[in-house]
């Protein structure tokens, strides 16, 4: 397996390049399921979950042509609607797919995903949506099945704001008879990024980026040409690594409003950051201020931050409060942050941190995708030593070249492989 190496210790300089979002590209590419023809989506990210559910769409018929960032999308000849475990099982967003299957097809079998390690991540609210819209659910063997006619619209208030959910409804409603009424809908951009989607390839969709999201139904919808929102996610990493690292780094092709909590958090931490229309520039400061944050869903700090988060506060000076209210148990960076010498206490939802002068280089494994990265930007202020990152396929599946993009920012940073 490969590995990352970090020494730690040097500033970052430079401009970093965003990539497409990850949590955008997904629901985009499942959505093409629901018309026939080539749709053009640009600035998709080279990633393991893209290559995942291109190789469950592949089982269903669907071909892909790749020209750079940008992927043709053939969903002309679709002939199958079975999602397989191997395949659901390395990536809980295969159930993405549930909503246009189940929609364009009349039926959809997906593996019920399994485990995760940030939480149990149930899917019962897309399976009580799609069963209010008429489709006829069974699970067996694992899987979820899903037949349905015509799906109808239906009001719906969602208990909990998912995003996936949201996105799911939001799908199978655009071919549904009649009008869909989502009412606490998810905000986040991704969400808004789909709609856009939607609405290009003919949907008529309104309220989105509000708590209530209504889809008129029933047209025809037609191949389409689109460009994924850059990934606030990633961008957010880089801004967290450049305050962390004393950096002066300039952040290019990103949506600064789509990091307001976290542009403000950072700023609060002592950094000297500029607002552009697509870029951002930030300056570390020398010190770090110890800041708290909570997580919420968008626009509140984003769950999907957390770690990065936690590791800038470890070096910062003073005590921090980060508390969790997305996932139950997305903590399991935090013993592997406390190897790297970081001093934190959990008490069920909260983590209180305890900044340190410096860590200590460390092998560390990572857990999961945020995790992963978590440990890049621990290992890029440790000193002592190298740190080595194992497992580092979780980062793979969510980061373009995240080793390669801070080695051209000045950091000391390479990856051995297996
Ligand atoms: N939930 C339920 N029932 C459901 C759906 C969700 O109880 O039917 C709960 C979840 O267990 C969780 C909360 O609701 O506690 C929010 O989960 P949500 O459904 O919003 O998460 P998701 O749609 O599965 C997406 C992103 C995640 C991101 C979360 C929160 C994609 C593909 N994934 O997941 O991204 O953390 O929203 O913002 O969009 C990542 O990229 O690393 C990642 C985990």
């Amino acid at each position: 397996m490969d590995k990352i190496l970090v020494e730690g210790g040097y500033p970052l300089t430079g401009e970093v390049s965003i990539s497409g979002a990850k949590n955008a590209a997904l629901p985009i590419l499942a959505a093409c399921l629901l018309t026939e023809g080539v749709s053009l989506i640009h600035n998709v990210p080279s990633l393991r979950d893209i290559d995942t559910i291109k190789r469950i769409m592949g089982l269903l018929g669907v071909e892909f042509q790749q020209q750079g960032s940008s992927l043709a999308v053939n969903t002309g000849n679709v002939q199958h609607h079975v999602a397989p475990y191997e395949l659901v099982k390395t990536m809980r967003a295969s159930i993405l797919l549930l909503g246009p299957l189940v929609a364009k097809l009349g039926k959809a079998r997906i593996s019920l995903p399994g485990g995760c390690a940030i939480g149990a991540r149930p899917i019962n609210l897309h399976l009580k949506a799609l069963a209010s819209m008429g489709a006829n659910m069974y699970l067996d063997k694992g899987y979820i099945n899903a037949k349905a006619r015509r799906l109808k619209g239906i009001e719906i208030f969602l208990d909990i704001p998912t995003v996936t959910g949201t996105e799911n409804i939001m799908m199978a409603a655009t071919l549904a008879e009649g009008t869909t009424v989502i009412k606490n809908a998810a905000k986040e951009p991704e969400v808004q990024d789909l709609a856009e989607f939607l609405r290009s390839m003919g949907a008529t969709i309104s309220g989105d980026g509000t708590d209530t999201i209504i889809i008129e139904g029933g047209k025809e919808l037609r191949a389409t040409e689109h460009r994924v929102i850059p990934d606030r996610i990633e961008a957010g990493t880089f801004l967290i690594g450049a305050a962390m690292c004393a950096g002066d780094v300039t952040i290019k092709n990103c949506r600064p409003e789509h990091l307001t909590a976290v542009i403000e958090k950072v700023e609060s931490a002592g950094a000297r950051i500029r607002v552009h229309q697509d870029h951002i520039t930030v300056q570390g400061p020398e010190r770090i201020e110890s800041v708290d944050i909570k997580t919420m869903p968008y626009p509140g700090f984003p769950t999907d931050l957390q770690a990065q988060f936690m590791a800038f506060m470890s070096v910062a000076d003073g005590w921090s409060m980060i508390r969790e209210t997305i996932f139950e148990n997305r903590f399991i960076h935090v013993s592997e942050l406390r190897r790297l010498g970081a001093e934190i206490e959990i008490n069920g939802a909260q983590a209180l941190v305890r900044g340190q002068k410096q860590l200590l280089a460390a092998p560390v494994m990572a857990t999961d995708l945020r995790a992963s990265a978590c440990l890049v930007l621990a290992g890029l202020v440790a000193r002592g030593g190298l740190t080595e990152i194992h497992r580092i396929y979780h980062l793979d599946r969510g980061y373009e070249s995240l080793e390669k993009k801070f080695q051209r920012l000045g950091a000391r940073i390479w990856r051995e492989k297996a």
